[in-house]
């Protein structure tokens, strides 16, 4: 695949951003009483979070009008969405880290994380109010598409933990609810705002799909796989916790004997040991998922990119297809 834009360039855009993001995200939220409340909210806020979900916005709006300008209040409401998510996402699979910290609930307790949480999804609604546009209605649909539909991935992620006979399909269907749709979102707002037509909308939610769900792919990838402290997670947490991930579902079949045995015993005990995280990193080495989890990865980004290629300005265009092959070697 073509990309006129080199990695230096990708980067340095990428990082413009992020820091843009960061500066408007402090600025935001200015209340500070009662600390209950806000405390948590800066502290997920004030984490180390790649931001990929409000540059996506950005650089959408970008390919489709040549400017950015207007976007970064529905990029902020998009950041805010996602971390909330994060936040009763952390009560939802009892971790105790985030960003190399300790999660909200840890940090605070159980009660501050939720309402943290809501208290972000409505800051999350008032910044797509105040985007300098005419299409506010639509704005609110998509958070709200985006919003319903990560819940229900997230009830589906949860009866997936206890269900013993989860499919590839089941875990498809899941990641493209929990974590594709609002990748899909951030792109679909961000050419709204750009007064993208509707057929370049079509082809930013089809990009936002695939690299959806890559991404999470990725993420399964790097509970276990990444190196130690880079996640800023529990290494192995998945699997601690009985995860359906692509890697568990995919190498029960590709494994046999002891090996098969162990991984199933995740499954029938809906998790395992921590003190046993790296033996089944070792199967995942050898059973030849990783390879897979590569292909599959690839084949996603490849798809996403070939969407995108019509769509008008480069400026937004090719830094989209730069993130987009950045997210694929990411390794945090
Ligand atoms: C984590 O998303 C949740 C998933 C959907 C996998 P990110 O990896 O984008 O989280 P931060 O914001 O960068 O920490
Ligand atoms: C992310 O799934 C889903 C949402 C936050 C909606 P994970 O549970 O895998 O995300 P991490 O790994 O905790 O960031
Ligand atoms: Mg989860
Ligand atoms: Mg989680
Ligand atoms: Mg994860």
């Amino acid at each position: 695949m073509n990309i006129s834009v080199t990695i230096e360039q990708v980067e340095q855009k990428y990082h413009r951003y992020y820091t843009g993001i960061n500066n408007a995200l402090e600025q935001r939220i200015a209340k500070d009483s009662p600390a209950s409340l806000y405390e948590p909210v800066r502290y997920i806020l004030a984490g180390k979070g790649k931001r990929i979900r409000p540059v996506l916005t950005l650089l959408a709006c970008e390919a489709v009008s040549g400017s950015s300008d207007n976007a970064m209040d529905t990029a902020l409401a998009i950041e805010i969405l996602h971390n909330f998510t994060l936040v009763h996402d952390d009560i939802m699979d009892l971790a105790d880290l985030r960003h190399g910290r300790p999660t909200v609930h840890k940090q605070w307790d159980s009660t501050a994380a939720i309402l943290a949480g809501d208290v972000m999804v409505a800051y999350a609604y008032e910044c797509a109010l105040n985007t300098r546009t005419d299409r506010h209605n639509e704005l609110v649909h998509i958070l709200n598409d985006a919003n319903i539909t990560v819940c229900e991935g997230q009830a589906i992620d949860m009866d997936l933990e206890q269900n013993k006979h989860a499919t590839i399909a089941d875990y498809i269907d899941m990641i493209a609810k929990k974590t594709g749709r609002l990748i899909s979102a951030s792109l679909e707002a961000g050419g709204i705002v750009g007064n993208a037509t509707p057929e370049q909308i079509d082809k930013l939610i089809f990009f936002g799909k695939k690299i959806g769900q890559a991404f999470q792919v990725q993420d399964d990838y790097l509970d276990i796989m990444a190196e130690e402290g880079k996640s800023g997670k529990t290494p192995g947490g998945d699997i601690i916790k009985g995860k359906k991930t692509y890697l568990l579902l995919r190498s029960l079949e590709l494994s046999t004997g002891k090996e098969k045995e162990l991984l199933q015993s995740i499954i029938d005990n809906n998790g395992i040991s921590p003190d046993r995280v790296s033996e089944i990193k070792g199967i995942y080495e050898r059973c030849g998922v990783l390879d897979e989890t590569r292909q599959l990865i690839n084949n996603n980004t490849e798809e996403a990119l070939k969407a995108i290629e019509s769509l008008p300005f480069p400026e937004g265009r090719e830094y989209l297809k730069g993130i987009a092959l950045k997210l694929m070697k990411r390794d945090f």
